[in-house]
């Protein structure tokens, strides 16, 4: 992928070779790739862009029977950007909002739209007036919310007939021809055993596609879609560099230490080598990443 040209793209390269030197190399960027901007880089890297019909889907449902101006939309817990920059052609104004100023910062770098502003903010406590917002969207992150002021702040800054999207992603299935449910089953066992009970609670959330009823917004009218989905083509030291974007397994370095953490790393790669059973590199190996979304949206009287 162009968008894999950075600096840390690299960080993998070489892994699965034997000899000392590339694996001190390792290591040494495997300390680097932890620091807090790292991570945020890492995250714009490696993590999905929501699929365009899951875009469409919020503006149908709002346009549906709000005919006002598209004014303003906000992305609450929007990370490195990539959910908040989808909404930017549909609306005058969009601000992406995270409680994390590493994932701000690296947002405002990467920013190329005039109308998209980020700013460091929690998702209880919106800096909007009221009635001042037509879409809030949220992806992949309302599972860390303190879910009952997020809702209060959402039906402050809305104008009626706005619309408040909470969606999300499951892991991604690998696909790569009869191996696929081989490679599934190693992202499980990083995901089941070597980072189980690493995992904050939210987490929980998440695999079970956000049908707690705590989702279900604060309005009557509301829908919900999971038939939503997007691939994206990807070498191994992606796959690899998109493990180690997930918190469970940064919990887990934190906890274990930078070595046990690249190990855990080092052997996933090599399983996944292993049951691809190519000659080529891993950063010259590509396989598709399908991420299956589910999205509930509610709509403001
Ligand atoms: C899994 S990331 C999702 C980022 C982005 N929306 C995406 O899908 O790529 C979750 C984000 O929620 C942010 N977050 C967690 N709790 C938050 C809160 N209470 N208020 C605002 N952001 C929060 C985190 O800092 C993190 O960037």
């Amino acid at each position: 992928m162009a968008e894999q040209e950075g600096e840390n793209c690299r960080i993998w390269v070489h892994c699965n070779k034997k000899n000392g030197q590339s694996q001190r190399r390792i290591f040494t960027m495997a300390n680097r790739f932890f620091e807090g901007a790292a991570h945020a880089a890492a995250y714009a890297r490696f993590r999905p862009h929501p699929p365009q019909s899951l875009i469409d889907n919020i503006l149908s449902f709002l346009k549906s029977k709000y005919t006002g101006a598209l004014a303003a939309a906000a992305d609450v817990g929007c990370g490195s950007g990539q959910t908040t920059w989808i909404l930017a052609p549909h609306f005058n104004n969009v601000t992406g909002l995270d409680i994390s100023e590493a994932q701000i910062t690296e947002a405002i770098k990467k920013n190329k739209a005039n109308n998209v502003s980020f700013k460091v903010s929690g998702a209880e406590k919106l800096p909007f007036p009221s009635q001042s917002l037509q879409v809030i969207t949220t992806g992949q992150a309302c599972h860390w919310f303190d879910l009952p002021k997020f809702y209060a702040e959402v039906d402050r800054v809305l104008v009626p007939g706005g619309v408040v999207a909470l969606y999300g992603y499951l892991f991604p299935l690998p696909i790569f021809g009869e191996v696929s449910d081989q490679l599934a089953e190693i992202v499980n066992d990083v995901y089941n055993k070597e980072t189980k009970g690493y995992w904050g609670d939210g987490r929980q959330d998440v695999d079970e596609a956000y049908t707690d009823p705590k989702f279900i917004p604060l309005y009557q009218d509301f829908i919900r879609n999971d038939s939503h989905y997007t691939d994206r083509d990807v070498s191994v030291t992606d796959l690899t560099g998109y493990i180690s974007s997930w918190s469970g397994f940064q919990n887990y370095r934190a906890q274990n230490g930078d070595k046990a953490a690249s190990d855990m790393l080092q052997n996933f790669q090599n399983r996944i080598m292993s049951v691809l059973g190519v000659s080529t590199a891993p950063e010259d190996t590509q396989l598709t990443l399908r991420y299956k979304y589910f999205i509930i949206m509610g709509r403001k009287p």
